[in-house]
């Protein structure tokens, strides 16, 4: 049996094994041909092989028009640094709980009606009629709360392990505007059951906007959506918590996902770190100086007053 890894190799690229290696059988003597002729496959062995080569053929076909094979190895097969522990995992688990937010939202979506009059029993027949309804809608409801628990987590871990340092001050700021996007998501949905609790809960929550410096009275006004809570305050909501705020956040945590490749993984902070390089002096025995071994620019560096080559301590002055 082939090995995966051969197989996922395009049809064209693949290397043929010579007769007698391995996989391969050897060539057949002329008068062992004679006496023990080779099967002829049949027309449908011929199709039933070809049939089984066809997903191979056709993720290979994707993949030399994507050259997504390359990026999903570098970024499964990368390197992390020793010592890493269940702390890393909490901001997958965050992506999970989003993950888990998005599907169960959408089976939500599809029955929830966004008005004042129809909200609270749109909910109530997702509980009581909807197959499954009760057990979706649960999730969803409880999974907010573990998604918000999980991102401060995750950001502890971060800051308390020092990597919101130099070169993740970025990742950092992103996972800030994560994390305001992640109450965003918490407070908007919190008002669409329209019942008692969620109304009141609102307008405290909205108020609460209102007292914030300078964009506060603004940023109440714009919740609010008018004089008093109402059917326009619920439509605003309803569209900031499923169409413009998950957006933003499958945006950012895209570009934060791409930063944790691109910079790799820090280190934890109780991990020892290794010797720093230092520059060894290496003669040249070309030109009879002493030369800088290697500069932090790779290329030549001056020693003594003479320019050399920093590749391998050698080269000709300039
Ligand atoms: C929706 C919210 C978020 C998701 C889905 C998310 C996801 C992730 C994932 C999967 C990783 C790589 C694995 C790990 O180190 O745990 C990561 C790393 C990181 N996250 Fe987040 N994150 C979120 C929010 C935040 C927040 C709120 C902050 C901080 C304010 C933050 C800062 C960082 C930093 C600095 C790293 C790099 C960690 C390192 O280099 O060790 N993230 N995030």
């Amino acid at each position: 049996m082939p090995k995966l890894s051969d197989l996922l190799v395009p049809a064209p690229l693949r290397k043929t094994p010579k007769p007698g290696e391995a996989g391969m059988p050897k060539t057949p003597a002329p008068q062992d041909l004679k006496e023990n002729p080779p099967e002829r496959p049949s027309d449908l062995g011929r199709f039933g092989e070809q049939a089984l080569e066809a997903p191979v053929e056709a993720v290979a076909w994707i993949d030399q028009r994507m050259a997504a094979s390359g990026f999903l190895t570098g970024m499964l097969f990368r390197k992390v640094p020793k010592g890493t522990n269940w702390f890393y995992t909490l901001g997958s688990a965050t992506l999970f709980a989003f993950i888990v937010q998005a599907v169960t939202g959408v089976f939500l979506a599809m029955f929830y009606t966004p008005s004042t009059t129809q909200a609270y029993s749109s909910i109530a027949h997702i509980n009581n009629d909807v197959f499954l309804g009760q057990f979706v809608h649960g999730m969803h409801k409880w999974g907010a709360s573990v998604m918000v628990i999980l991102v401060f987590l995750h950001m502890g871990r971060t800051f308390f392990f020092g990597a919101y340092k130099y070169p993740r001050e970025l990742n950092w700021v992103i996972g800030v505007v994560l994390l305001i996007l992640t109450m965003t998501m918490a407070f908007t949905g919190y008002l669409l059951p329209f019942d008692q609790r969620s109304y009141w809960a609102s307008i405290v929550g909205i108020n609460i906007n209102g007292t914030g410096p300078i964009v506060g009275p603004y940023l109440s006004d714009f919740l609010r959506a008018g004089p008093e809570l109402g059917a326009t305050t619920l439509s605003r909501f309803y569209a900031i918590h499923m169409l413009l705020v998950p957006g933003a956040i499958i945006a950012l945590i895209g570009a934060h996902l791409y930063l944790v490749v691109k910079l790799g993984t820090t280190a934890p902070p109780w991990t020892k770190t290794g010797k720093p390089r230092v520059a060894e002096p290496t003669t040249n025995l070309d030109a009879g100086v002493a030369t800088n071994g290697f500069s932090p620019n790779g290329a030549g560096s001056t020693v003594a007053g003479v320019q050399v080559d920093g590749h391998n301590g050698g080269g000709a002055p300039a």
